[in-house]
């Protein structure tokens, strides 16, 4: 068996390749074989920090930024295709790059849609105190994953890195 039918890369969802990804060389970043089902990391180029995470339909790259407000997702958990951010808890569907959970702090979801402030359930949210931090939670809005093509050549797993 090759390692090229061991390991599975996941397809990239329409749309949602990282701005200069799609025409940029290849980088070498691992063995394939290396990270386990279920197993992600942060990988860096220049100021450039991915995580390459192996869901449960295959090898993705994607900013190892949270969509929210850039915290690392490789210091959140790996759940099957989910990744959940370590700050304020929002969660990703990395088979789609939706959002399936919103930060706990609310703000606008990808199509623009506001969400309240997290509160336990049958609770109302706390009321934000108004002024600038509120409206600028309120504004923040959790865009859709970007993604960063991969393949596999000669055992090694390789991602696309747009250039400076
Ligand atoms: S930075 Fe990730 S949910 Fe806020």
């Amino acid at each position: 068996m090759t390692v090229e039918s061991e390991v599975r890369i996941a397809s990239i969802p329409r749309g949602l390749t990282a701005i200069g990804a799609g025409s940029a060389p290849f980088e070498p970043v691992f063995a394939a074989t290396e990270l386990a089902q279920g197993e992600m990391r942060r990988v860096t180029f220049g100021d450039l920090d991915l995580l390459v995470a192996n869901t449960s339909i295959g090898m993705v790259a994607i900013d190892d930024r949270c969509p929210h407000m850039s915290a690392p997702l490789s210091l959140g958990e790996l759940d099957g295709c989910l990744v959940a951010c370590p700050l304020h808890s929002g969660q990703f569907d990395l088979s789609t790059g939706n959002p399936t959970r919103m930060p706990t702090t609310g703000g606008l979801d990808a199509d623009g849609n506001y969400h309240p402030v997290w509160a336990p359930e049958g609770r109302e949210p706390k009321p934000d105190p108004p002024g600038v931090k509120a409206e600028a939670r309120r504004l923040t809005r959790v865009r859709r994953v970007r993604y960063y093509p991969l393949r596999i050549r000669d055992g090694l797993l390789e991602v696309a890195v747009p250039r400076g």
